[in-house]
């Protein structure tokens, strides 16, 4: 049985003072649910502040990003120890980072062998444009970025991975998929590509996690279906009740 995960992709929003404030309006409602694996990832400023304060709690903490290379001269950037030293998990290859930042296959894999090294869960996001998926090349550009992103893994560190599906045309648009799709992509296209990569019993242990304007009102449906083992929320997760209730359905 995998057990879900509910993350929280706070993105680029809430400073020091705001983090406090939602971290605390979180902290009970959220640490009490433990049937579902629950993690927030704000700002890499935050993460000094909300290390101390969920420390104690059940509920992991998560970079947005981070550089392969482990020091040097890459100003501006954050290594996979600097994210280790508050983190247990890091997001990587989100389309946000893809579209803005010029980020590819490429660069998400070099970022997760260094997530292996560095002992850190990795949530890599995968999913199609709005254009993609009119033209019905959702198979083609998932199955693509899974196999060209998870390349190279070592066959122990596999079933840590976590893969986040989030169709671009449902980030942050309030038109989420629908659960069937979802379920669709999940269990017909990124689950066998996982098994072809590593083998069925990784394949099987790995989570898929739907994202993609999940609220508290639909994320029941995806967590109901097989192969939805927990969603990535974006702006819901700024929100603590809506939050909490997502996780809430993550653990029924
Ligand atoms: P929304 O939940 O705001 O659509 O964002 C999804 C997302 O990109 C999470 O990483």
């Amino acid at each position: 049985m995998r057990k879900k995960l509910v993350a929280g992709n706070w993105k680029m929003n809430k400073n020091v003072v705001e983090t406090r404030e939602l971290l605390s309006a979180l902290a009970s409602g959220l640490d009490s649910v433990g049937g579902a694996e629950r993690a927030l990832c704000p700002p890499f400023t935050s993460l000094f502040v909300a290390a101390e304060a969920l420390t104690g709690t059940g509920i992991g903490l998560g970079a947005q990003n981070m550089h392969w290379e482990e020091k040097g001269a890459f100003t501006g950037e954050i290594s996979p120890s600097m994210v280790k030293e508050f983190c247990a998990y890091v997001i990587l290859g989100h389309s946000e980072r893809r579209m803005y930042f010029g980020e590819t296959d490429e660069t998400v894999n070099k970022k997760l062998l260094a997530a292996q090294k560095a002992d850190l869960t990795p949530v890599v996001c995968v999913g199609e444009t709005l254009a993609q998926y009119e033209a019905g090349e959702t198979r083609q550009v998932v199955v693509e970025q899974i196999r060209a992103g998870l390349q190279g893994v070592a066959p122990e560190f596999a079933p840590r991975i976590v893969v986040a599906y989030e169709p671009i045309w449902a980030i942050g648009t309030g038109k989420a998929s629908s659960a069937e799709n979802a379920q669709a992509v999940h269990g017909e296209m990124i689950r066998p590509t996982l098994s072809e990569l590593f083998g069925e019993e990784a394949a099987q242990a790995i989570r898929i996690l739907y994202g993609g304007s999940v609220n508290a009102a639909n994320a029941a449906d995806f967590f109901a279906q097989p192969d939805i083992d927990g969603a990535l929320v974006g702006g819901a997760s700024l929100k603590a009740d809506e939050f909490i209730a997502i996780a809430k359905a993550a653990a029924e």
